[in-house]
């Protein structure tokens, strides 16, 4: 990939640092040899500017406002395919044949149920836990209860950890939530699909038979897939380097979903639903705007922003149009909460501010409208982005154990404390 370098000079001396070429993006300067050959670090807190790995999985351009994953672009597979497609689309780098897909969906389903025991494991949670922090206990706990699919080394094992951790994290998902109403668990139905079933898993109740609404059922498989992938956002960067050191899968996985709680990444979407309640109503968003921008005040314009798209994230023009769809559907179209959105991102989009900041609508600003109107309490909102995402974080991971090329991530630091001093006693001091 390297066809070209670039020079340095530093201390008087000259240094070729290879220029790699993508398939696109961004080319990149490969600094591996930097440090051993000019004994200096690189600084970019956040890792904003670094190529922290090669990967063929998801292209995003943040100025165009482009996501592709395995390169089909997200509005086509919105549209076009379904999650459950896409997940072998992001862990086998193509789209599958009929027979591929049966196959996959076979072995997915066959995998929905959890060990009964980890039923009591649920029942040492207090009832009002998020349920965030109890998928983070029990995606941990898997490896307590699936020992046969822990060994990394092992190919097998990491493709039966694949499939368990797609298939499992919406049952896991929909029992936290189960749990945190008093409500008794549903078991998965494998004549159902994938959205479907986990719609049924949170909404029926032995009392009475339930029918799953398919249009809401396409408009979750939709929010799944929006949710799929990302590049090497935060939580997916986590769960690299856990898996950089060996930890196994549901060790990893766990700890994306840990990471992807925060309100600045995957928590996001509750906290922008919370952020269009408190304002309320219309008249009341120029507060808000004001606040956004005023930098002594710490409020931000929850599901506005990206660390990458100063564009339109393409993952938020689709959820508003579904938004629309399932709020018509559901006859609350004209939901307060919708209309404080459309009017927020409106105002919003004709200020300096925004505009001179390339601040627009992130997936977080729609997804949790929809979601509310499915009759789901706000503290859901991110376990279903957690199970989205599981294929995504697993994909990179299997990416990085397969990479020939890759280490224990071990970052440096530019060290500003102290110089070397001694120990004074306690009463010379
Ligand atoms: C996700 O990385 C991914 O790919 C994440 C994700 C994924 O799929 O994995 O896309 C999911 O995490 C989406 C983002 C969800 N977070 C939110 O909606 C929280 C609100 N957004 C902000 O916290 C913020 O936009 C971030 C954290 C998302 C990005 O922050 P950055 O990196 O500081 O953004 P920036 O550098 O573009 O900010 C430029 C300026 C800064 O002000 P100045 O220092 O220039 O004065 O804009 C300001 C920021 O303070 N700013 C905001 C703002 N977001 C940025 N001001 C008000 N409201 C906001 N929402």
């Amino acid at each position: 990939m390297a066809d070209k370098t670039a020079k340095l000079h530093l201390n008087g001396q000259d240094y070729d640092l290879p220029i790699l070429s993508p398939t696109k993006g961004p080319d990149v300067l490969d600094i591996r040899k930097l440090y051993g050959q000019a004994d200096v670090f690189t600084y970019d807190p956040g890792f904003t500017s670094t190529a922290s790995c090669v990967s063929t999985i998801t292209f995003i351009d943040g100025d165009k406002g482009e996501l592709w994953y395995r390169g089909y672009p997200i509005e086509q597979l919105a549209a076009k395919s379904c999650y459950l497609e896409v997940c072998y689309l992001l862990l086998y780098g193509e789209l599958p044949t009929e027979a591929q897909m049966d196959d996959f969906r076979a072995r997915v389903t066959r995998h929905t149920m959890v060990h009964e025991q980890m039923h009591n494991f649920f029942r040492g949670f207090r009832r009002d836990a998020h349920p965030m922090a109890t998928m983070v206990g029990v995606v941990g706990a898997m490896s307590a209860f699936y020992h046969d699919s822990t060994d990394v080394n092992d190919e097998w094992q990491r493709e039966v950890a694949a499939i368990r951790l797609i298939a499992k994290l919406p049952t896991i998902a929909a029992m936290a939530y189960k749990y945190s109403i008093g409500q008794p668990f549903v078991y998965p139905q494998n004549d159902l699909d994938y959205a479907s079933n986990f719609l049924n898993m949170c909404f029926s109740v032995p009392a009475e038979k339930y029918e799953v609404n398919p249009a809401l059922a396409r408009a979750m498989d939709r929010i799944f897939t929006l949710h799929a992938d990302h590049e090497q956002n935060a939580s997916t960067s986590t769960v690299r380097l856990a898996g950089s050191v060996g930890a196994n899968p549901f060790a990893c996985i766990a700890a994306g979903i840990a990471c992807l709680w925060g309100p600045a990444h995957g928590g996001a979407n509750q906290a922008c639903l919370e952020m269009l309640r408190e304002i309320g109503t219309v008249d009341r968003i120029p507060e808000y705007i004001a606040k956004a921008k005023d930098k002594s005040d710490p409020f931000k314009l929850m599901g506005f922003g990206h660390r990458v798209y100063k564009n339109f994230d393409p993952r938020a023009t689709v959820m508003k149009e579904s938004a629309d769809e399932v709020l018509d559907l559901l006859g609350v179209g004209d939901n307060p909460t919708l209309q404080v959105a459309k009017e927020l991102e409106k105002i919003a989009l004709e200020d300096e501010y925004f505009i001179e900041k390339k601040l627009y609508p992130n997936v977080d600003f729609y997804s949790g409208i929809i979601l509310e109107a499915m009759g789901l309490p706000t503290s859901m909102f991110t376990p279903i982005f957690a199970l989205s995402r599981t294929v995504g974080w697993i994909a990179q991971w299997k990416e990085m154990i397969g990479d020939p090329q890759n280490k224990i991530g071990r970052p440096r630091q530019l060290y500003v404390g102290s110089d070397r001093r001694d120990y004074v006693d306690l009463k010379a001091r």
